[in-house]
């Protein structure tokens, strides 16, 4: 089916076929055929890079431009979400029927709002978390969500996530029963049952536009699925590197899958090494230039050194530990063809789109605290896989799974090359899980009967999977627990949420972390410090990451203890249950960390003392950003308002990473604790101050260019002479062309 013969506006055609897109995909066609663009439920079941997203566009255009309706797009990951909004951002161009374009939002951020400037966005792409948050205020512009997608709806099997998305959806269809829905999956064996689930059909597809090869590679020789063999020659005694060569010789680019971070940096820098003498001296050059962006882009580490490095010989490595902005330029590098091969942890196998021909999966076995190693799932190996060949860039894809032995290769071939994916489980029966979604169900107002709830959670996936009396007894634990802490009250049948309730929902936490906040406030220690609140918010479930205290560090940790026991909130416990205390170090940590961090201590610093790598700093202060935020608010609720200002100051201490007297600067955009840091040794410690500054004794400064002087002074306000602006837009001219050369080269 040609594009232009779709039902759909011209300004829609255009805007597709402008992106090179001339006709459907046979399995997009199948789906427009069962009804997609006239309001049918549908699950979407199709192998990875199929096309499923540009059916979720084509329905959207639909219901905007035709039913003047509002779309939401959930996906499971903030990654995707952004790359979701890229997709979309091309229909701004296209306008409606009252002459206004297309207006597309993308959503991730506090999860404690409504967010009313959604309402007039026609496109909204989220979290499921953030969908989960947001429903919780009722927001009023939800009525006008007439299609909802869900992408990668397989994530209903992920034990953390899973839930999140069940209880969304069940959610949606009861607040909005006449939206059409949508569900994106990888191919999984029971979409019929999600299908029943959500009232949808199922269309399941094994068609890929470009030709997927699996295969194990064991001494020198890949076998494939498709009979073929090819023979590798070993230039480097690496296996996965002597693939990842071999793509590369024949001109495409390669994605080794790692199962640990060490293992990534590990395959990165031998393949440097390796990757470094075929490089042509253009490649060379511009492969400097992009190691160069990457150095002046946050905070230098030596992990942001070692990335540069190896980014300089071709190559790279990305996983969570990285900076945000340090993995999006490995992706976009790779994308562009830049870097040859990149070593990722499994972090990168959602969704995504990258170039690689060759996808190999190194190792098929995963480390889990607590449970030892464990083989991946057949649908975790199949996304890993399906990164490769995706269309524009390949002909072909292939994957390798890499075996020691001929046992090996036989059970890899079986367990995951021949293998379908697996059933999909609802993991929603969990107290811990439901502790939440059950007092967010009364606090929001959708039911105040004990009857309703269990309506309600008769209405999920789990339900419908197994049978409803295990959710049922689990509703009713949950309950009596949110009445015994004061979250519910219970009136003959009628149930309501006490202030505290309806704050501990609105507020996104785990009703046991509200619980500890509060019994810790009135059990405070007769010292408060910015580490006594630390420890507070660090007890609780809902901070991540989770530090398991290393050997080497035990000892700093008990001295710090030593010195901060009446700071704090919670007590040593005895060490004679080893898991308790180990948990109460972590914890420990955790505010040693956050700690030095408000000191100060440079990212390279904590690197260096406590293995504490920037993507996992960057989460542990976003959940401790957001503790601090609720402890302030449960605070006033129970009357501690002498602690408020405290917690402002250190919530903007934490979220910075600075010192008390750094906290008027950073109030101005553009300065963070680095430039802060600056200006306050330069004398300049006071907004006043910067007022009375000329833009040149601003410039003079490292770290200081002319915009940024230039936004400071905007915001301080203050005296430029007329000439000295005019020489500064010269200076910012002249920066703009160096920017513009530097990325069109
Ligand atoms: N009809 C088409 N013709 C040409 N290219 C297409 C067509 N439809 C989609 N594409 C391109 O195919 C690529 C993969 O599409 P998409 O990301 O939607 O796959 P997917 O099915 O969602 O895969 P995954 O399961 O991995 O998320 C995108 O780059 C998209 O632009
Ligand atoms: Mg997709």
């Amino acid at each position: 089916m040609k594009i232009e013969d779709l039902p759909l506006p011209e300004g829609v055609k255009a805007v597709i076929s402008s992106s090179d897109i001339s006709s459907l995909y046979p399995p997009q066609e199948d789906a427009i055929k069962a009804g997609a663009l006239d309001g049918e439920n549908l699950v979407l079941a199709s192998p990875t890079a199929s096309g499923k997203t540009l059916i979720a566009e084509l329905c959207a255009m639909k219901h905007i431009l035709e039913g003047g309706g509002k779309v939401l797009y959930l996906t499971p990951l903030r990654a995707l979400t952004s790359e979701k909004y890229e997709d979309f951002k091309k229909y701004t161009a296209v306008r409606k029927g009252d002459g206004q374009r297309i207006q597309v939002a993308i959503s991730t951020g506090d999860y404690d709002g409504s967010d009313p400037w959604l309402g007039k966005y026609d496109v909204i792409i989220t979290t499921n978390e953030k969908c989960d948050s947001l429903l919780r205020h009722r927001p009023n512009w939800i009525r006008d969500v007439t299609l909802l997608v869900a992408d990668e709806v397989h994530t209903l099997l992920d034990r953390d996530r899973g839930p999140t998305l069940e209880v969304t959806l069940t959610r949606l269809r009861e607040t909005n029963p006449q939206a059409q829905i949508l569900a994106l999956s990888a191919t999984i064996k029971n979409a019929d049952e999600i299908a029943d689930w959500l009232g949808a059909t199922s269309i399941t597809t094994d068609w890929r536009p470009v030709k997927l090869v699996e295969g194990v590679y064991l001494d020198g020789e890949c076998q494939f699925n498709s009979g073929d063999a090819i023979r590798v020659r070993d230039e480097n005694g690496n296996p996965a590197i002597n693939f990842a060569l071999h793509t590369l010789r024949s001109g495409g680019q390669a994605l080794i899958f790692a199962n640990t971070r060490r293992r990534a940096v590990a395959y990165a820098k031998r393949a440097g090494n390796a990757v470094k003498k075929i490089l042509s001296k253009p490649e060379s050059r511009t492969l400097k230039t992009i190691a160069d962006q990457l150095s002046r882009t946050g905070e230098r580490t030596r992990l942001s050194d070692l990335l540069a490095n190896l980014v300089e010989q071709g190559v790279a490595f990305h996983h969570a530990g990285l900076a945000a902005s340090h993995r999006k330029i490995v992706e976009d590098s790779f994308r562009r063809g830049r870097l040859k091969i990149v070593s990722a942890t499994p972090t990168l196998a959602s969704g995504v789109n990258l170039p690689a021909r060759t996808v190999i999966v190194s190792d098929t076995r995963r480390y889990n605290p607590g449970y030892g190693l464990y083989d991946i799932s057949v649908l975790e190996y199949k996304q890993m896989a399906g990164r490769a060949g995706r269309p524009r860039y390949d002909k072909i894809g292939e994957a390798v799974l890499i075996s020691r032995t001929e046992d090996e290769q036989d059970y890899l071939m079986e367990r995951y090359v021949f293998s379908e994916p697996e059933r999909i489980w609802s993991k929603l029966a969990v107290e811990k899980t439901l502790r939440s979604h059950v007092l967010a169900t009364v606090a929001s107002g959708f039911t105040h009967t004990e009857e309703g709830l269990l309506d309600f959670f008769r209405k999920t996936f789990y339900a419908q999977q197994f049978d409803s009396d295990p959710i049922d007894e689990l509703v009713s634990t949950v309950l009596e627990y949110l009445f015994v802490e004061g979250m519910l009250t219970v009136d003959g049948r009628h149930l309501e949420a006490t202030r505290f309730g309806r704050r501990v929902s609105e507020l996104y936490i785990d009703p046991v972390s509200g619980v500890i906040i509060r019994d810790g406030l009135e059990n405070r220690p007769r010292h408060i410090t910015d580490v006594s609140l630390l420890q507070l918010v660090c007890h609780t479930p809902d901070v991540v990451p989770k530090y398991y205290p290393r050997r080497r560090e035990i000892e700093g940790l008990n001295a710090f203890v030593e010195l901060h026991s009446d700071e704090f909130f919670f007590p040593t416990p005895g060490d004679d249950d080893f898991v308790e205390f180990e948990s109460f170090l972590g914890e420990v940590k955790c505010v040693c960390v956050l700690d030095a961090w408000i000191q100060e201590v440079s990212e390279e610093g904590l690197i260096e003392r406590f293995s504490v790598q920037p993507g996992d700093l960057f989460r542990l202060i976003r959940s401790v950003d957001w503790l601090l935020h609720a402890t302030r608010d449960l605070t006033r609720l129970f009357g501690h308002k002498d602690l408020l200002q405290r917690l402002s100051a250190l919530q903007l201490r934490v979220k910075s990473g600075i010192k008390e007297n750094l906290v008027p600067l950073v109030a101005l955009e553009g300065v963070g604790r680095v430039r802060g840091r600056i200006l306050f040794n330069a004398g300049l410690r006071t907004l006043d101050d910067l007022k009375k500054a000329s833009l040149t004794q601003l410039t003079t400064l490292p770290l200081i260019g002319p915009q940024v002087a230039r936004r400071i002074k905007e915001q301080v306000g203050g005296f430029i002479k007329t000439e000295e602006l005019d020489a500064f837009r010269q200076g910012e001219e002249w920066q703009q062309k160096v920017l513009s050369d530097f990325e069109g080269g």
